[in-house]
């Protein structure tokens, strides 16, 4: 009899529970979605013997990964912050911005940044900035975070990887394999550590981002940021949201505790027109009064930070003309500890192709 996913009843790439050899999946993400199913069943008899459950190595095939944003999150793109690096200042012209041209709700109270208090550095004014901010509203935007001259650079090195071919389709934490990705998620990817010979510019942008938010973790007083211990992130993201409607509907980062705790990004689109581009952020803040929202046009040289986790739902309306951003996303690192544990026993539970 052939052997067939017992999710799907597929029986292409076949891989076998590596517990008890019997139970046969197509994919990772079914075998994730069938495991409360199968648990119980899962043959216990021959456990007792077994320390760990190791894969078994007994074919030539490699396990196909089974693409989607927590395998990217939980294994390769880890970067750890080393503080030293990030001991360059922000010059004047990168000072955040006033904020008045967001079109927050008219609860959302927008203040205006004092340029002439005391702190030592341009870093500590926009760390208070954030800390501020993501205290009592669990959002902060910076506008004119690295000024003209440097953002267009940034964006130079977005447009050159873009026409270079080395963007792919997003991924979904958990796309059971039904929904046709594209009316979730639109967008085209690309991860970078900012080292790569043709990411000098973003490699700068990334750095200056690390610096702000090590500078807030650190701080004194620093409320809701002092419950994360901030040492690490994923690599950057480059995104581009080709245009012709392409979305991302309503969604949390961070629903299942991976470990990110904060998520910035950085918009690169010039002359942007919410009205004729569409392409608007709407975030969803939990517990913000009657339901209101915070809108966030994807603007040049704006960078946007939020609660990754469940506070802040939030989409991607459709856009109409091509939509750049990069993000990166802050790991607390006991939250992401233990999400590695999870994701490794797991993992050791992952068939091998048959
Ligand atoms: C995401 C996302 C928002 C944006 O990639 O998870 O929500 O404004 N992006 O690009
Ligand atoms: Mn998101």
């Amino acid at each position: 009899m052939n052997s067939t996913c017992v999710v799907c009843g597929s029986q292409e790439n076949l891989l076998r529970c590596a517990r008890c050899k019997k139970t046969f999946y197509c994919s990772r993400t079914h075998q994730k979605q069938d495991w409360k199913r199968h648990k119980p069943t899962c043959n216990t008899a021959d456990d007792q013997n077994v320390q760990t459950l190791n894969v078994e190595k007994e074919t030539n095939g490699t396990l196909p990964v089974v693409g989607s944003s927590e395998d990217e999150i939980l294994s390769s793109c880890a970067q750890s912050l080393s503080p030293n690096l990030y001991k360059s200042k922000v010059n004047d012209e990168n000072m955040p911005a006033s904020k008045e041209n967001l079109r927050f709700d008219p609860s959302f109270h927008c203040t205006t940044l004092n340029k002439s208090r005391g702190p030592d550095t341009d870093i500590d004014l926009m760390s208070l900035n954030v800390l501020r901010d993501m205290n009592d509203y669990g959002v902060c935007v910076v506008d004119n975070f690295l000024g003209e001259e440097k953002g267009r650079l940034v964006l130079k090195e977005v447009l050159n990887m873009y026409s270079s071919g080395v963007f792919k389709d997003g991924q979904l934490v958990s796309n059971r394999g039904r929904t046709d990705l594209k009316t979730i998620r639109g967008d085209k990817i690309a991860w970078v550590d900012g080292k790569e010979s043709f990411c000098n510019y973003i490699g700068s942008l990334i750095s200056q981002v690390d610096a702000v938010i090590i500078r807030a973790n650190k701080m004194e007083n620093n409320g809701k940021m002092g419950q994360y211990n901030i040492n690490g992130r994923t690599k950057a993201m480059v995104a581009c949201y080709p245009g012709s409607g392409s979305r991302y509907v309503k969604h949390v980062d961070n629903p299942n505790r991976d470990g990110r705790c904060i998520t910035a990004i950085y918009y690169l689109n010039l002359n942007w027109d919410v009205k004729d581009c569409g392409g608007l952020l709407r975030i969803f803040p939990e517990g913000w009064r009657g339901d209101k929202v915070a809108d966030i046009e994807p603007l040049f040289d704006r960078l946007l930070f939020f609660w990754s986790d469940r506070r802040n739902p939030h989409e991607v309306q459709p856009a109409y003309q091509t939509r750049y951003a990069i993000t990166l996303w802050y790991f607390d690192s006991i939250e992401r500890e233990a999400a590695c544990r999870r994701y490794e026993k797991e993992r050791s539970m992952i068939k091998q192709p048959i």
